[in-house]
């Protein structure tokens, strides 16, 4: 079935369709077992194209009938394609008829119509409508949907879909209808359907302009008293839309329905998203601190997906980021805006830049490296990444430090005007943010700015600075270049917005501006600096590029201590801790535990974590040593064992010599009053937890029980989840003996709770490896009653915390890591392909192992590819990485 699928698809051979879709009726039958679609389409041909017959996508599903205004008509089925010839001449609208049948039962892809726990979903982003019936099933083909739809009533109460419900009633045989209305055209990608025995949480509201809306969440029974803060989230989103970009909620109902069985996080479906219940369901019992954070912002990225997604969708797959990069830009903002003050905003920055530099650096520099706007795909679904969405999302901020936030929301308004209703590119929507903002350095340099969607790879900016003493002068060089990817050899100048200031000796701001640099180097001079100043360069992280700047120890101990910008303070400890790294792993005459970090570096540390006036959350953010694939990076040859040594002997230090200051860190922020998720008192929550982490850390080393004793016992008495896994994780990852004790306990405690359970696994498969115990007990996890690898959900929190996030683990001298990751790729390849080649992902740095671990890897990643029934997604992902 897969001949002739492996075909790249490239950008540059985009063409419109020989055919539009005007409308669509779908009628659905729903049964686990065979679910008949009647599919009743009007159509006509694009005239502006060459006439040429209707090829329809169909995938997994059994044909019964086709008429063509009424008629039997003759038609082929190839490749995965639906293929009619004889169609009406001329540019009149005809009908087309197509009965088919799936099996949702059986759809462990979750993509199209599946079963999960007895519901009906549906997730048809990017090419999954095809698997529910035959269509023109691409982005720029946008239709009126009417839904019908038919199932058991007792089995199947809640009947939805898009758009307004516009009939409902009982049928014979216990069956039930109902009938529904999407008021806006749309690509099929945004079509949805749910049935199932669910119950919602609801909420009406009046918007700014008067107009009532309903707001459902729906969940399974038992979940609705964990819906709250979902709903607040989606009012929140609502309000901000509004108030930032004037942009209003376009329907009566906005419905969200939680699911357990979901490839992602959730889906932007018009009127009815559909969620990951990881990103829907929390109470202060199940929930951590994080999970809040990640369910606010996710909730906001779908909803905010209505206008940036749905109003404007995109022309073809490549522009993806359109929406996307767009969309996160939109859901950061959005959190920043709720986090409020200037220092919870910055907290909300340095996690987003963390992400992109521990993630997505990484990805731009591997195999799988491409651009925002990709130029060639063999499976769509392998890019939704981190490039796209996070690096997209910088591009887009690019543009608002460029033009403005007003501007920026002049241009966003202008894009809306030109384009509201239609499938649009990247470029459309660079050109509208210039155009609104003629006279801008982005409308200027809009051509050489674009080169952030053709151009792949993370630019470096290597900085220098000269300074004059009789002339008063500082002289500041910033020089940039990109290094190849595959497929692209040269790199063309980047525009590189740099925010800069100068810090004096005594910590006094002495300038501070933005500079846009477009050159391949360029030199700024500052006059009147009266003492040799330190420069701060890329504040705020204004664009997503390495600076490399040779900065003394005092130079960043006085930045780390006097910074005015939030964010280079935190990246002024994050460079003290990656050279001290980078010098220990060089270092390789000096075993791990035999590392002494020096008295400035632990002075300076000490000085933040007893900082009088520093946020919790911030001195969380540097108090955090840089993650072991973060320092990989800066090396050519990479040993994750002597990384992970080195860093957690660096950890051990830092636990044991600051034993006083992280009692004091945690008496004084231990309670934390009644629970509230926001971003104060979950800073508080994580410095306490990160308190009880080095003290018990602190302890394995004297062997010293008290603080595991205290930390079992806040593990039992905790009155939220984030305290109550945070004292779990102490425990654990410092090796206690109450550790397995206090795991038998939470897992009898949340033995019902499945996204708890999901915490219970990951933290063992993530724990620190200790002499290679991880494997044999993540061979032990999936043994577990509870686990099920076809949920993906549980699959990643065990297979993906330990080969993807637990390097010291995963990457054994004896290879017996990568073996299990070969395994486990094929295993899910079978189940779920698109889970699967996330999973292929964990090896795409193999190239810069140590030997005989770089060896060991290709060998596995060989054996993978060597199969010859590989789905297109790990086909893809194997191929490149081998390349
Ligand atoms: N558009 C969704 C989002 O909000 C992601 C859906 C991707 N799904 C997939 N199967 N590739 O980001
Ligand atoms: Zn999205």
């Amino acid at each position: 079935m897969r001949e002739g699928q492996n075909n790249v698809i490239y950008r540059a051979d985009y063409q419109a369709p020989g055919y539009w879709i005007d409308s669509v009726e779908l009628s659905f039958d729903l049964d686990p077992a065979k679910t008949r679609v009647l599919n009743r389409m009007k159509l006509r041909r694009n005239l502006d194209a060459a006439p040429q017959p209707l090829r329809l996508d169909g995938e997994e599903l059994n044909l019964a009938r086709v008429l063509v205004n009424g008629q039997g008509t003759s038609f082929k089925l190839e490749d995965n394609q639906l293929v009619l010839e004889n169609l009406p001449e001329g540019g009149d609208s005809f009908d087309l008829e197509i009965l088919t049948t799936c099996q949702p039962a059986k759809n462990t892809k979750l993509m199209g119509l599946y079963v999960s726990n007895d519901s009906f979903f549906t997730q048809c982003e990017a090419e999954g409508f095809r698997r529910i019936t035959y269509f023109l099933d691409r982005p720029d083909v946008m239709a009126s949907f009417t839904v019908l739809l038919r199932a058991d009533k007792a089995k199947y109460p809640v009947l939805l879909s898009n758009g307004n419900l516009v009939d409902q009633g009982d049928l014979a045989d216990g069956r039930h209808f109902a009938k529904w209305v999407d008021p806006f055209r749309k690509p099929s990608y945004l079509f949805a359907l749910v049935a199932g025995n669910l119950v919602a949480r609801e909420q009406r509201i009046r918007a700014r302009g008067g107009k009532e809306h309903l707001l459902q969440v729906f969940v399974r029974a038992g979940d609705l008293d964990k819906t709250e803060h979902a709903m607040n989230s989606l009012m929140a989103s609502i309000a901000w839309d509004e108030a930032r970009f004037g942009l209003p909620l376009d329907l009566e109902r906005f419905m969200i329905v939680a699911t357990s069985d979901f490839n992602m996080g959730a889906m932007e479906n018009k009127g009815l998203n559909i969620f990951n219940t990881k990103y829907v369901l929390a109470s202060q019992a199940t929930a951590t601190d994080t999970d809040f954070a990640n369910i606010e912002s996710v909730v906001g990225h779908e909803y905010f997906h209505n206008w940036t997604g749905n109003r404007v969708t995109c022309r073809d797959w490549f522009q993806l980021s359109l929406k996307e990069g767009l969309t996160v830009f939109r859901d950061q903002e959005f959190s920043q805006d709720l986090a409020g003050e200037a220092s919870a905003r910055a907290v909300k920055r340095i996690e987003d830049v963390r992400v992109l530099r521990t993630a997505q650096f990484p990805e731009d520099a591997g195999p799988m490296a491409h651009p925002v706007r990709p130029d060639q795909y063999l499976e769509i679904n392998n890019f939704y990444t981190v490039t796209v969405y996070e690096k997209g999302a910088e591009v887009v901020r690019m543009m608002q430090t460029l033009v403005g936030r007003e501007g920026f929301a002049r241009g966003l308004k202008l894009y809306f005007e030109r384009h509201d209703g239609h499938a649009v590119t990247c470029d459309d929507f660079a050109q509208a943010i210039a155009d609104a903002n003629p006279d801008s350095t982005l409308a200027r340099l809009l051509d050489q700015f674009k080169r952030w969607y053709s151009q792949a790879g993370t630019p470096r900016v290597r900085a220098s600075g000269l300074y004059d003493a009789d002339a008063r002068t500082y002289r500041l060089t910033l020089a940039q270049s990109c290094a190849p990817t595959p497929g692209q050899d040269v790199k063309e100048p980047f525009v590189i917005p740099v925010g800069l200031g100068l810090v004096g000796a005594d910590g006094a701001e002495l300038a501070s501006g933005m500079h846009v640099l477009t050159q391949e180097s360029e030199t700024l001079t500052f006059e009147n600096i009266g003492s040799e100043p330190v420069p701060s360069i890329l504040r705020g992280f204004s664009a997503p590029v390495i600076l490399e700047f040779d900065y003394s120890d005092a130079q960043l101990i006085a930045l780390l201590a006097h910074d005015t910008d939030p964010f280079n303070r935190w990246e002024a400890g994050q460079r003290l801790a990656v050279n001290r790294a980078l010098g220990f792993i060089r270092d390789a005459g000096v075993a791990a535990r035999d590392i002494r970090l020096d008295p400035p570096f632990m002075n300076a540390m000490r000085a933040v974590l007893r900082h009088p006036t520093l946020d919790a959350a911030f001195k969380e953010l540097v108090l955090t040593l840089p993650a072991e694939t973060y320092i990989a990076e800066q090396l050519d040859v990479v040993d994750p064992q002597r990384i992970h040594a080195v860093r957690e002997a660096m950890r051990e230090q830092l636990a044991r010599e600051l034993a006083p200051d992280w009692e004091q860190a945690f008496e004084q922020h231990r309670e934390s009053g009644a629970y509230r998720p926001d971003p104060v008192s979950s800073g508080r929550r994580a410095l306490t937890g990160m308190a009880l982490s080095n003290l018990c850390l602190a302890a394995r080393a004297s062997g010293d029980q008290v603080w595991p004793g205290k930390a079992y016992q806040r593990f039992k008495d905790a009155g939220n989840m984030t305290d109550r896994f945070n004292a779990l994780a102490a425990l654990v990852t410092s090796g206690s003996e109450l550790a397995a004790p206090a795991l038998q306990r939470f897992h009898a405690i949340f033995k019902d709770e499945a996204l708890v359970l999901d915490k219970w696994f990951a933290l063992q498969a993530g724990a620190p490896d200790r002499g290679g115990n991880v494997l044999p007990a993540v061979k032990q996890l999936m043994n577990h009653p509870d686990f099920n690898i076809r949920n993906p959900n549980r699959a990643r929190s065990v297979i993906f915390s330990y080969c993807s996030a637990n390097p010291g683990g995963f990457h054994r001298p004896d290879a017996a890591g990568y073996v299990f990751w070969s395994e486990r790729v094929l295993e899910l390849d079978a189940i779920n392909p698109q889970v699967a080649a996330r999973l292929a992902r964990a090896l795409d740095r193999w190239k810069k192992l140590v030997e005989p671990l770089r060896s060991a890897a290709r060998e596995a990643i060989a054996r993978v590819a060597a199969r010859p029934d590989l789905s297109n997604d790990v086909r893809e992902v194997v191929t490149r990485a081998l390349a």
